[in-house]
Protein backbone atom coordinates (compact mmCIF):
# COMPACT_ATOMS: atom_id res chain seq x y z
CA UNK A 1 0.00 0.00 0.00
CA UNK A 2 0.83 3.48 -1.00
CA UNK A 3 0.49 6.33 1.84
CA UNK A 4 -2.90 7.60 1.83
CA UNK A 5 -3.51 10.89 1.15
CA UNK A 6 -6.06 12.75 2.85
CA UNK A 7 -7.91 15.03 1.10
CA UNK A 8 -10.71 17.81 2.52
CA UNK A 9 -13.80 18.77 0.34
CA UNK A 10 -16.11 21.49 1.48
CA UNK A 11 -19.30 21.99 -0.25
CA UNK A 12 -19.64 25.58 0.51
CA UNK A 13 -16.00 26.28 -1.74
CA UNK A 14 -15.41 23.32 -4.09
CA UNK A 15 -18.52 20.43 -4.13
CA UNK A 16 -17.78 16.87 -3.93
CA UNK A 17 -16.96 14.95 -6.73
CA UNK A 18 -19.97 13.17 -8.30
CA UNK A 19 -17.51 9.61 -8.84
CA UNK A 20 -16.28 10.01 -4.77
CA UNK A 21 -19.86 10.49 -3.85
CA UNK A 22 -20.88 7.43 -6.21
CA UNK A 23 -18.13 5.44 -4.23
CA UNK A 24 -19.40 6.54 -0.90
CA UNK A 25 -23.19 5.87 -1.21
CA UNK A 26 -21.92 2.30 -2.68
CA UNK A 27 -19.94 1.52 0.63
CA UNK A 28 -22.76 2.76 2.60
CA UNK A 29 -25.08 0.60 0.95
CA UNK A 30 -23.56 -2.62 2.02
CA UNK A 31 -22.83 -2.44 5.53
CA UNK A 32 -25.21 -3.66 8.19
CA UNK A 33 -24.34 -0.13 10.42
CA UNK A 34 -25.17 1.97 7.90
CA UNK A 35 -28.53 3.32 6.05
CA UNK A 36 -28.09 3.20 2.69
CA UNK A 37 -28.06 6.94 1.46
CA UNK A 38 -28.77 8.19 -2.17
CA UNK A 39 -26.31 10.49 -3.64
CA UNK A 40 -29.08 12.77 -3.76
CA UNK A 41 -29.80 12.88 -0.22
CA UNK A 42 -25.71 13.10 0.74
CA UNK A 43 -25.39 16.20 -1.56
CA UNK A 44 -28.61 17.82 -0.01
CA UNK A 45 -27.14 17.48 3.69
CA UNK A 46 -23.71 17.27 3.67
CA UNK A 47 -21.31 20.50 4.55
CA UNK A 48 -17.64 19.17 4.83
CA UNK A 49 -16.07 15.59 3.79
CA UNK A 50 -12.68 13.80 4.59
CA UNK A 51 -11.57 11.17 1.60
CA UNK A 52 -8.69 9.05 1.64
CA UNK A 53 -7.30 7.70 -0.96
CA UNK A 54 -4.50 5.42 -2.22
CA UNK A 55 -2.79 6.09 -5.62
CA UNK A 56 -6.10 8.69 -6.36
CA UNK A 57 -8.71 5.54 -5.39
CA UNK A 58 -10.80 6.52 -2.35
CA UNK A 59 -10.33 4.20 0.33
CA UNK A 60 -12.10 6.27 3.68
CA UNK A 61 -14.17 8.79 4.09
CA UNK A 62 -16.34 10.40 6.64
CA UNK A 63 -18.67 13.73 6.39
CA UNK A 64 -19.99 16.48 8.25
CA UNK A 65 -23.61 16.90 7.87
CA UNK A 66 -26.56 19.27 8.75
CA UNK A 67 -28.64 17.89 11.85
CA UNK A 68 -32.10 18.37 11.38
CA UNK A 69 -34.94 17.91 13.58
CA UNK A 70 -37.93 16.04 12.07
CA UNK A 71 -39.79 18.96 10.66
CA UNK A 72 -36.05 20.31 8.77
CA UNK A 73 -35.25 22.80 10.97
CA UNK A 74 -31.61 23.22 11.88
CA UNK A 75 -30.75 22.12 15.04
CA UNK A 76 -28.82 24.32 18.03
CA UNK A 77 -27.78 23.37 21.18
CA UNK A 78 -27.16 26.06 23.81
CA UNK A 79 -27.18 28.47 20.83
CA UNK A 80 -24.66 26.22 18.59
CA UNK A 81 -25.40 25.02 15.07
CA UNK A 82 -25.31 21.26 15.32
CA UNK A 83 -23.32 18.96 12.40
CA UNK A 84 -23.43 15.22 12.43
CA UNK A 85 -19.87 13.12 11.83
CA UNK A 86 -21.45 10.46 9.58
CA UNK A 87 -21.27 8.20 7.03
CA UNK A 88 -17.83 7.07 7.90
CA UNK A 89 -16.66 4.33 6.07
CA UNK A 90 -13.34 2.65 5.09
CA UNK A 91 -13.12 0.18 2.46
CA UNK A 92 -12.85 -3.42 4.05
CA UNK A 93 -9.26 -4.20 2.86
CA UNK A 94 -7.72 -0.92 4.61
CA UNK A 95 -9.63 -1.48 8.12
CA UNK A 96 -7.79 -1.59 11.02
CA UNK A 97 -5.07 1.01 10.17
CA UNK A 98 -6.25 4.25 11.79
CA UNK A 99 -7.31 5.14 8.56
CA UNK A 100 -11.23 5.09 9.90
CA UNK A 101 -10.47 7.34 13.29
CA UNK A 102 -8.64 10.17 11.46
CA UNK A 103 -11.35 11.04 8.94
CA UNK A 104 -13.98 10.94 11.63
CA UNK A 105 -11.71 13.00 14.15
CA UNK A 106 -10.84 15.34 11.08
CA UNK A 107 -14.49 16.14 11.24
CA UNK A 108 -15.19 16.49 14.45
CA UNK A 109 -12.00 19.08 14.46
CA UNK A 110 -13.27 21.06 11.02
CA UNK A 111 -16.42 21.40 12.96
CA UNK A 112 -14.87 22.74 15.97
CA UNK A 113 -12.49 25.59 13.79
CA UNK A 114 -15.93 26.54 12.64
CA UNK A 115 -17.51 26.77 15.80
CA UNK A 116 -19.87 23.74 15.29
CA UNK A 117 -20.76 21.44 17.56
CA UNK A 118 -20.30 18.40 16.17
CA UNK A 119 -22.51 14.92 17.52
CA UNK A 120 -22.24 11.00 16.14
CA UNK A 121 -25.12 8.87 15.87
CA UNK A 122 -24.07 4.91 15.70
CA UNK A 123 -24.95 1.41 16.75
CA UNK A 124 -21.24 -0.31 15.81
CA UNK A 125 -19.42 -0.66 19.54
CA UNK A 126 -15.82 0.50 17.27
CA UNK A 127 -17.21 3.32 16.46
CA UNK A 128 -18.47 3.96 20.40
CA UNK A 129 -14.27 3.44 20.58
CA UNK A 130 -13.33 5.90 18.51
CA UNK A 131 -15.41 8.50 19.67
CA UNK A 132 -14.17 8.34 23.40
CA UNK A 133 -10.72 8.25 22.08
CA UNK A 134 -10.71 11.56 20.96
CA UNK A 135 -13.01 13.16 23.71
CA UNK A 136 -16.96 11.58 22.75
CA UNK A 137 -19.01 12.02 25.62
CA UNK A 138 -21.68 9.55 25.22
CA UNK A 139 -25.42 10.89 25.63
CA UNK A 140 -26.34 8.52 28.19
CA UNK A 141 -24.60 10.00 31.26
CA UNK A 142 -26.26 13.39 30.68
CA UNK A 143 -29.29 14.72 31.23
CA UNK A 144 -28.88 17.98 29.62
CA UNK A 145 -28.58 15.64 25.70
CA UNK A 146 -31.69 14.33 26.12
CA UNK A 147 -34.07 16.85 24.28
CA UNK A 148 -31.03 17.02 21.54
CA UNK A 149 -30.89 13.50 21.60
CA UNK A 150 -34.76 13.38 20.83
CA UNK A 151 -34.75 15.32 18.16
CA UNK A 152 -31.55 13.73 16.69
CA UNK A 153 -34.17 10.57 16.09
CA UNK A 154 -35.79 10.89 12.75
CA UNK A 155 -38.11 7.89 12.79
CA UNK A 156 -41.60 7.88 12.79
CA UNK A 157 -41.72 5.49 15.77
CA UNK A 158 -38.54 4.63 17.44
CA UNK A 159 -37.63 1.23 16.26
CA UNK A 160 -35.05 -0.77 18.11
CA UNK A 161 -34.39 -2.39 14.40
CA UNK A 162 -33.16 0.90 13.25
CA UNK A 163 -29.70 1.02 12.93
CA UNK A 164 -28.93 5.36 13.43
CA UNK A 165 -31.08 5.03 16.74
CA UNK A 166 -29.51 7.76 19.28
CA UNK A 167 -31.91 6.70 21.48
CA UNK A 168 -30.37 3.50 21.73
CA UNK A 169 -27.73 2.63 24.83
CA UNK A 170 -24.61 4.42 23.34
CA UNK A 171 -26.53 5.72 20.43
CA UNK A 172 -25.74 9.30 20.87
CA UNK A 173 -22.26 10.85 20.98
CA UNK A 174 -21.29 14.96 21.94
CA UNK A 175 -18.01 16.55 21.00
CA UNK A 176 -17.40 19.46 23.04
CA UNK A 177 -14.07 21.00 21.88
CA UNK A 178 -12.70 20.56 25.87
CA UNK A 179 -14.61 17.80 27.02
CA UNK A 180 -12.90 16.78 29.70
CA UNK A 181 -12.70 20.41 31.03
CA UNK A 182 -16.83 20.33 30.76
CA UNK A 183 -16.74 17.07 32.52
CA UNK A 184 -14.73 18.28 35.30
CA UNK A 185 -16.30 21.45 35.57
CA UNK A 186 -19.67 19.41 35.88
CA UNK A 187 -18.24 17.38 38.43
CA UNK A 188 -17.20 19.51 40.45
CA UNK A 189 -20.15 21.78 40.52
CA UNK A 190 -22.34 19.29 40.85
CA UNK A 191 -24.19 20.07 37.26
C1 LIG B 1 -15.91 1.77 11.65
C2 LIG B 1 -14.79 1.91 10.64
C3 LIG B 1 -15.00 3.19 9.84
C4 LIG B 1 -13.47 2.00 11.42
O1 LIG B 1 -12.42 2.28 10.51
P1 LIG B 1 -10.97 1.61 10.64
O2 LIG B 1 -10.07 2.36 9.75
O3 LIG B 1 -11.06 0.15 10.45
O4 LIG B 1 -10.63 1.90 12.18
P2 LIG B 1 -9.22 2.36 12.75
O5 LIG B 1 -8.14 1.51 12.16
O6 LIG B 1 -9.09 3.82 12.61
O7 LIG B 1 -9.37 1.93 14.28
C5 LIG B 1 -9.56 2.87 15.29
C6 LIG B 1 -9.70 2.13 16.59
O8 LIG B 1 -10.74 1.13 16.53
C7 LIG B 1 -10.22 -0.15 16.81
N1 LIG B 1 -10.80 -1.14 15.91
C8 LIG B 1 -10.86 -1.03 14.56
N2 LIG B 1 -11.47 -2.12 14.05
C9 LIG B 1 -11.75 -2.95 15.10
C10 LIG B 1 -12.38 -4.23 15.22
N3 LIG B 1 -12.82 -4.90 14.15
N4 LIG B 1 -12.54 -4.73 16.46
C11 LIG B 1 -12.11 -4.07 17.56
N5 LIG B 1 -11.51 -2.84 17.50
C12 LIG B 1 -11.34 -2.29 16.29
C13 LIG B 1 -8.73 -0.06 16.54
O9 LIG B 1 -8.00 -1.00 17.30
C14 LIG B 1 -8.42 1.34 16.97
O10 LIG B 1 -8.34 1.42 18.37
P3 LIG B 1 -7.12 2.20 19.08
O11 LIG B 1 -7.17 3.62 18.54
O12 LIG B 1 -7.44 2.09 20.54
O13 LIG B 1 -5.89 1.48 18.66
C15 LIG B 1 -14.70 0.68 9.70
O14 LIG B 1 -14.64 -0.49 10.50
C16 LIG B 1 -15.89 0.56 8.77
O15 LIG B 1 -15.88 1.11 7.67
N6 LIG B 1 -16.95 -0.17 9.21
C17 LIG B 1 -18.14 -0.37 8.41
C18 LIG B 1 -18.97 0.89 8.27
C19 LIG B 1 -19.51 1.37 9.60
O16 LIG B 1 -20.02 0.61 10.41
N7 LIG B 1 -19.35 2.68 9.79
C20 LIG B 1 -19.82 3.36 10.96
C21 LIG B 1 -21.21 3.83 10.74
S1 LIG B 1 -21.79 4.78 12.09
Amino acid sequence: MNTPTLMGYSLRTMGIPKELISWWTFQMGREPHMLGESAERVIETIEYAYFFFDDNVPIAASGLFGARSKTKECLRFEGTRVVEVGSSVVEPTYRGRGLGKRVMKECVEKAWERELLPVGVSSNPIVHHIFESFGGLSMDDDQRYQELRQQLCLCEQVSPDCRLCPLAERGGWIFFPHARQRREYSDFHGL
